[in-house]
């Protein structure tokens, strides 16, 4: 067992529990200004377990207010994964004044059966206390593997429709309720695209990008994702209220990834933001059920990513999506600077001069132009000499790399030391990196948001350098800007 007995400061970027064990984000829905964010939670350790449901409530997605637990274990059921919505219309009948109900979805794993049901909760304070439903479960198919229920209102039927997974069939079901209690099997979707893991935190909504409409299909990959484990695989496609069908022209490859680090999981998209269809907001759990059970315990174990504004992008023809941190993060900046036409050795200065050990939550945003590139542009975080995490444009290569080294802080595990490539367009042209290092991540964002690395670090708390690496004939290299920014 790992355990850190000094508490380090924590993330300011990033979402982290009080205490004990998180893992997938949960109920994410906005209603009056603040964003909800529920979680899988174990009130009572810092392994997996007691699963029930934390809360907390944001005004910016940054800074979060703890709040207590919304739904908690009862009689051996878990409260599993799950979504929650505002019923305006009061169509369950759970509203008693003024305020619409909020109503939660979730799976309920009794661990007496074994078996995963999905039941709902509601709220008549906005979200801040639940009951549970005196006649839960609301579907059950007596079944092992039937959980993570993600509801939306349909607005050109009038009726909700949950999307839920079937995660050792690979496949997702799609049920619609007039009520939110009684729910009609409507149709199912799969086995498609990445099936060797089980599939869990299914989600179903529509972008647009101008004047065109496309249904995303998101589906979670508990192992077999991109780059090895748990991830995300999308489809894009057609919703006619009823089915989901992949339209195969809209996308360029057969296969979809909007992320290429090991850790982002279980994201799915908050409900009710403003602008819905231009562009959704999400987070994903930092981590990856290969080894999040052996992360350092700093009094809590886990966080989530950095939250993002998900879009509906268009290239050549084809569809993906794209993702940035929200702009709300701009607000955190404690000290800024920015040059224009600054070679290697002075961005390096500049990194030395402004980051130290103890303020590892800075942002910066570069430049690259592949052509005046020889041969690679390596952004390298040292600690005690050596690369806990790199990230390099690779020329000859024409690829994005990311290498993450066997852990200083002994994450045991074989799958902890990773490397990431993406291949990149022969017509890539100019491109700009975003890194976002937050304690103990370091969040990519390229080619305007096509593509993320998400990954944990574990740096030694001293002797962290933080720099450019070039090759020799590399060493006159220009940014044509640069900005580098702290948060601490
Ligand atoms: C995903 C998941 C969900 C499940 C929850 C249990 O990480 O396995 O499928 O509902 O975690 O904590």
């Amino acid at each position: 067992l790992i355990s850190e007995i000094s508490t380090p400061a924590r993330p300011v970027l990033h979402f982290t529990p009080e205490k004990n064990w998180i893992n997938d984000p949960n109920g994410m829905f906005f209603y009056q200004g603040e964003y909800h964010l529920f979680y899988q939670y174990n009130p009572y350790g810092e392994k997996w377990g007691h699963m029930s449901w934390g809360h907390a409530v944001s005004k910016d997605l940054i800074s979060w207010e703890h709040l207590p637990v919304a739904l908690e274990e009862e009689d051996k059921v878990m409260i599993f994964s799950g979504s929650a919505v505002v019923d305006y219309q009061n169509t369950s009948g759970f509203g008693t004044g003024n305020e619409p109900p909020i109503v939660a979805i979730y799976t309920a794993y009794d661990a007496k059966s074994g078996f995963q049901s999905q039941s709902i909760a509601y709220s008549n304070d906005k979200g801040r206390t639940f009951k549970k439903y005196n006649q839960n479960p609301v579907i059950d198919l007596k079944k092992a593997d039937f959980r993570d229920p993600k509801v939306f209102w349909y607005q050109a039927d009038k009726k909700w429709i949950m999307t839920v997974s079937l995660s050792q069939e690979k496949k997702v079901q799609f049920y619609s309720s007039k009520d939110l209690k009684k729910w009609d099997l409507m149709s199912e979707f799969g086995p498609a695209g990445v099936t060797a893991g089980i599939w869990e935190c299914p989600d179903l909504f529509q972008l647009d990008y101008n004047n065109e409409s496309v249904w995303v299909l998101g589906v979670n990959l508990g192992t077999h994702s991109i780059a090895g484990g748990s991830g995300l695989q999308y489809f894009l496609g057609d919703f006619d209220g009823k089915a989901f069908k992949v339209n195969p022209s809209l996308t360029k490859e057969p296969l979809n990834f909007i992320e290429y680090g090991k850790d982002f999981y279980a994201a799915v998209v908050w409900e009710g933001t403003p602008d819905q269809t231009k562009e959704r907001k999400w987070l994903g759990w930092m981590n990856n059920w290969e080894y999040a059970d052996k992360v350092p315990y700093y009094g809590w174990r886990g966080s989530m990513s950095v939250p993002r504004t998900l879009r509906l992008q268009k290239q050549d023809g084809y569809f993906y999506l794209k993702q940035e941190p929200v702009k709300e993060i701009d607000n955190y900046k404690k000290k800024s600077v920015e040059k224009n036409a600054i070679g290697i050795q002075d961005a390096n200065a500049l990194f030395s001069g402004f980051i130290k050990s103890d303020s590892l939550s800075f942002s910066t945003s570069f430049v690259i132009s592949p052509s005046e590139i020889h041969d690679f542009l390596k952004f390298n975080i040292k600690g005690k000499g050596s690369s806990v995490i790199n990230f390099t444009y690779d020329k000859a290569a024409n690829e994005l790399v990311l290498v993450r080294a066997k852990s200083s802080k002994n994450v045991d595990s074989k799958q902890y030391p990773t490397i990431q490539r993406v291949k990149l367009d022969k017509s890539d042209r100019e491109f700009e990196v975003r890194i976002i290092v937050d304690k103990y991540s370091m969040e990519v964002f390229t080619h305007d948001g096509k593509y993320v690395f998400t990954n944990l670090f574990f740096a030694p708390s001293n002797d962290i350098n933080v720099s450019f690496e070039a090759s020799k004939k590399d060493q006159k290299l220009v940014f044509k800007s640069i900005g580098l920014y702290t948060y601490l």
